[in-house]
């Protein structure tokens, strides 16, 4: 599956650009939310994300990437996202992250920095909706990706195989038409592209592409 990351959209056009990679066949939308503490960087609010969710019926796959994420999941629950991933380098304790985003309802992710360990989630891995691998630093869109991520989504694939587990594996910066395919072959399942999809000019065409690579 392939999640279009809006962080590279056109953000004065950003319901047409939404209904351009629905129309594209999308499932998912992939949201960036970032506070200028957790990252460099400042982005999406709960706003937005309830003006998306009146938009679309495409999953909303919220990626905050903020400091105590346990004060805003409320906020991106009553918006409408469908899944609230956090970061565990964030998170004071991720488990009780977790039964916080499930008591609202909604499908619980867990996200680690390209220098975490993916050992580290093991506990939680039963838990889990979703695990998404950056496979650059976060924060920006269009950066180079990184192979070492590749390593932790075989780890997490064995993992999902000797414990019959049911999360997904989301990998998350630089994919491209090359990239994907050695995600894919490392067990990645859910691809978010930002700058591949939304710096094309056809995002059907950019959408097909990743997918027919990815197969
Ligand atoms: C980076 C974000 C990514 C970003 C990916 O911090 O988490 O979702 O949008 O952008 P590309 O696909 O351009 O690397
Ligand atoms: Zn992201």
């Amino acid at each position: 599956m392939i999640a279009p990351s809006i962080l590279s959209a056109d953000f004065t056009i950003l319901g047409k650009e939404v209904t351009d990679v629905e129309n594209a066949g999308a499932k998912l939308i992939h949201v960036d939310v970032m506070d200028g503490h957790f990252v460099p960087n400042l982005t999406i609010g709960p706003l937005v994300v309830k003006a998306l969710r009146s938009k679309t019926k495409m999953i909303l796959d919220c990626h905050l990437m903020v400091n105590e994420p346990e004060k805003m999941i409320p906020w991106f629950a009553e918006a409408g996202a469908d899944w609230i991933t956090f970061h565990d380098e964030a998170a004071a304790n991720a488990e009780m992250l977790i039964d916080q985003i499930h008591a609202l309802g909604k499908k619980a992710g867990i996200s680690i920095k390209p220098g975490t360990p993916i050992e580290m989630i093991e506990p939680l891995l039963s838990k889990l909706d979703l695990v998404l691998v950056m496979s650059v630093e976060p924060g920006f869109g269009g950066q180079k990706f990184m192979p070492s991520s590749l390593n932790k989504c075989r780890w997490l694939s064995k993992q999902k195989k000797e414990q019959n587990l049911g999360f997904l594996i989301s990998i998350d910066g630089g994919i491209n038409l090359e990239t994907i395919k050695d995600a894919k072959k490392s067990g990645a399942e859910i691809f978010v592209a930002g700058s591949a999809v939304f710096g094309s000019a056809d995002r059907n065409q950019a959408i097909q592409q990743l997918e027919q690579a990815a197969k």
